[in-house]
């Protein structure tokens, strides 16, 4: 695994136990294969290297773009199953769903008062996801909700949150919602950093980024057949000789970066193994990698999924701690502004 090293990086390395990780996920379908190699597989470096890592199941945050979120106690259930699956030990993550914790929720109001209206319409990536909502009418919570995300990084006080690019200006929101806090009422809370995943966009299977909605995207929780089903279905192109060329050739390109990621190895190595071979042995070679890579974390999946009083155990458990610390940062919240009665 390649992974560029940066100040930030180095000085994690110097200190695990300073840092503190709160990031998460919202629970809209199963994890795939983008998600893995996005963040997922950042997380368990991340907890192997000795932080303290919280995971948020952010339960409110998908009626941000839906009046209502359909089947949600299965989904969380897929969602820890992937999570244990792809390796999140629950001995050294705290996972957990946001609604859970009231003390959490709470800091929301003053939260609020941190920002101006102007601040939150100008968030770039609310204004996208306004762009793309299934909604007509745009909801207070769609606004609001990067709000509600500081509140989900700071109950804790995490100070470290590794996220995509899409996220950095919600990093933005709380860092100035931290600021803006300790300055009003005295320090309470870190100001957080956002640990940038170097993980390039992940192709699915038409060539465009891996996205459940696309339908180009292997869950990590699909069988061996679904996902060689998946992979013939592939986009490709009439050239014989593969090559990895991913501006020309996205579709070519998307499969050897896949097949590549899953055996470590470089893609144009991987595209000159295969030659003018064709496209049927690049796919051929893309499902065995695929196949063999999430073959112990299937195999991983089934248990727990045979246990599912046990991976229920991990969220109450999960979430009984974050109680403990919400209530605890609430009341420090109270102290400095004066509202403890
Ligand atoms: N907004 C994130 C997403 O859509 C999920 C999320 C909610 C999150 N709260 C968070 C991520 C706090 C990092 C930190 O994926």
């Amino acid at each position: 695994m390649t992974i560029t090293t940066s100040p930030l990086e180095d000085r994690i390395d110097a200190a695990p136990h300073d840092f503190r990780v709160l990031t998460g996920d919202r629970p809209t379908g199963p994890l795939h294969l983008g998600h893995y190699f996005g963040t997922l597989r950042n997380r368990v470096r991340l907890q192997q290297r000795g932080v303290d890592m919280f995971v948020i199941v952010a339960d409110y945050q998908v009626l941000t773009d839906r009046d209502v979120a359909e089947r949600l106690r299965e989904t969380v259930d897929g969602l820890l199953l992937d999570y244990l699956a792809a390796g999140l030990d629950p001995d050294h993550a705290t996972i957990f769903t946001h609604s859970s914790v009231p003390a959490l929720n709470q800091l929301l109001l003053p939260f609020l008062s941190l920002v101006s209206v102007p601040e939150l319409q100008r968030n770039p990536t609310v204004k996208d996801e306004i762009a793309h909502s299934r909604q007509s009418t745009v909801s207070g919570l769609m606004f609001t909700y990067p709000v509600h995300q500081a509140a989900d990084i700071l109950f804790c006080k995490g100070n470290l949150v590794p996220v995509g690019q899409d996220q950095m200006p919600h990093i933005e929101v709380t860092r100035t919602v931290a600021r803006r806090f300790n300055e009003r009422y005295g320090p309470v809370f870190p100001v957080p950093e956002g640990l940038l995943s170097v993980a390039p966009v992940l192709p699915g299977t038409d060539g465009r980024k891996m996205s459940k909605s696309r339908g180009n995207a292997i869950a990590l929780s699909a069988t061996p057949d679904e996902t060689a089903r998946l992979i013939k279905g592939a986009t490709t192109d009439a050239d014989r000789t593969i090559t990895y060329d991913p501006d020309r050739r996205p579709g070519v390109s998307g499969l050897v970066q896949l097949a590549a990621l899953c055996l470590d190895r470089d893609p144009h190595e991987v595209a000159a193994s295969i030659g003018d071979a064709g496209a049927a042995a690049l796919k051929r070679t893309v499902t065995e990698a695929v196949n063999e890579f999430l073959a112990p974390m299937r195999q991983r999946r089934a248990e727990y999924a045979n246990d599912v009083g046990s991976v229920r155990e991990v969220l109450r458990s999960g979430n009984a701690r974050a109680n403990a610390i919400a209530d605890q940062t609430l009341q420090e919240v109270r102290a400095a502004m004066g509202t403890t009665y």
